[in-house]
């Protein structure tokens, strides 16, 4: 160990394992969680204090640098991650750490903002919710988008989870001057740069700010981002902003922290996950709220580990939302998009208070329907389709309609499928599911026979009126 004493000493390495440090304290100065520290004559190292007990400091070596060893002295860093404010954010990418990756010139705004390490719980009000139409309709019936909360789109490998969340993005931050966040965890590099463009060719690029942290970082990385960009956002929260925050995807952050919890050795618990994980996800999700100021409404996508909703980790995320859209293989296999699963969206915003009676009694019609369809689908496999009697013939035949009713046209897929996107508001969507509720017999799924949309009552017969486009 280096005899003589430096300027800002801490302490020295005591172990290292990856990404994971300790250090022994031999300073008076204890640093707290969330302040970095770095090492004598190696100014590039950033190590960022996870805890510290009176003479060890635990830390993450965010950057993954090499070249540190046991023994090395450890100084003193800043109060905490330094991240960009201001204006000048908008329109830009940065990664983890807040520095830009967009190649379009130097961040101009100084980096001021301390990363927020620790939250504080929201005790404030809650507003009267205020319904944010998306123009997907089965988001607006099943899942409804309000201001200053939490929605989520689950679902295995390769079922649509990012085109539905960069579809919402589309379509809500095209309305108003809306401030739109978009943080990339751990998904593909390909990804974030296709929406880049995206968002830019349709003229949202300069009201929306990137950060990403994907597959390609390390954990400590991916696991900072959402807390940076989180950080980010809440500034402008304090300014009386509304801000839309798009994660795609949370799942990762959890996998992140589990990595890390690995490299400091302890032993996982319920499904391989850490019980500390739990209380991170909770202290993120936790920032991302309506304050008296301003909103931060979120939309997150999860990913299921081998397409199984009982994953313990997709349980914990689930639970911190306030609605969840499940995303099913069965019905992205039958070609339906989004292949969204009727009877497991859920939503506790489902009330009389925020949609109206009317939309309210709707929900319980559908998903009566549904659950009746898929155990009728069990009857159906044994006896066949011939032996159901009348009425359940009926319901089993809307709820098949209702599933095609649901499905649409993306804007962020024209490119790909080479047809327009669509955009329903939410009156559309409710005529369009009372009029199947309602109806006798069965059209065909795209335009009903004209006699019977005529015979229909009056309330049904605008249904087939074209989308907005
Ligand atoms: N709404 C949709 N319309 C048309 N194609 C879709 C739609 N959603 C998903 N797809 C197809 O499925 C692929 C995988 O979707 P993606 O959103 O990347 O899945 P995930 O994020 O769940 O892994 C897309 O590249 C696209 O080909
Ligand atoms: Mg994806």
């Amino acid at each position: 160990m280096a005899a003589k004493t430096h300027a800002g000493q801490v302490g020295y390495i005591r172990s290292l394992n990856d990404l994971f440090v300790v250090i022994r304290l031999t300073s008076e100065q204890r640093p707290g969680a969330g302040q970095t520290l770095t090492i004598v004559d190696k100014p590039e190292v950033i190590l960022l204090v996870e805890a510290s007990t009176e003479d060890t400091v635990y830390c993450l070596n965010i950057f993954g640098s090499p070249n540190i060893q046991q023994h090395d002295v450890v100084l003193i860093g800043d109060q905490s991650i330094m991240l960009p404010s201001g204006q000048s954010v908008l329109g830009r990418v940065f990664d983890s750490m807040g520095r830009v990756i967009d190649g379009e010139g130097d961040f101009k705004g100084g980096h001021k903002l301390p990363m927020r390490t620790v939250v504080k719980q929201q005790l404030g009000k809650k507003n009267k919710p205020e319904v944010l139409e998306t123009g997907i309709k089965v988001i607006d019936f099943l899942a409804p988008f309000v201001k200053g909360r939490r929605i989520g789109i689950i679902g295995g490998a390769g079922v649509g989870k990012t085109v539905l969340t960069t579809e919402m993005m589309h379509n809500v931050a095209d309305k108003k001057a809306a401030l739109s966040f978009f943080v990339g965890i751990g998904e593909r590099i390909r990804e974030g740069h296709e929406l880049y463009h995206t968002l830019k060719d349709r003229g949202l690029g300069e009201s929306t700010v990137m950060f990403m942290g994907q597959m390609n970082e390390n954990a400590a990385l991916r696991s900072l981002v959402g807390p940076s960009a989180a950080t980010v956002a809440h500034s402008f929260t304090e300014q009386g902003k509304d801000v839309l925050f798009f994660v795609d995807n949370i799942y990762r952050f959890v996998q992140a922290r589990n990595e890390l919890a690995a490299m400091r050795g302890t032993t996982p618990s319920e499904g391989g996950y850490q019980a500390s994980l739990f209380s991170d996800l909770h202290r993120f999700e936790d920032s991302l709220h309506a304050t008296e100021k301003g909103s931060i409404t979120s939309i997150q996508s999860i990913f299921i580990p081998a397409d199984d909703l009982s994953d313990p980790a997709v349980v914990e995320i689930s639970q911190q939302l306030d609605s969840t859209i499940v995303l099913s293989r069965d019905v992205f296999e039958r070609g339906i998009f989004p292949a969204v699963d009727l009877l497991n969206t859920t939503s506790s915003l489902i009330t009389p208070e925020i949609l109206g009676e009317r939309h309210f009694n709707l929900v319980g019609r559908v998903k009566a329907v549904m659950r009746k369809y898929y155990s009728l689908r069990t009857i159906i496999a044994i006896v066949g389709e011939s032996e159901l009697s009348p009425e359940d013939r009926l319901d089993y035949e809307r709820a098949q309609e209702l599933t095609q009713f649901f499905s649409q046209r993306m804007f962020v897929t024209e490119d790909l499928s080479g047809k327009k996107g669509e955009y329903f508001t939410r009156e559309q969507t409710l005529k369009g599911v009372e009029k199947i509720l309602n109806g006798t017999s069965t059209p065909a799924p795209t335009e009903p026979p004209k006699e019977e949309a005529e015979a229909n009552t009056a309330q049904a017969d605008t249904t087939n009126e074209a989308p907005h486009s």
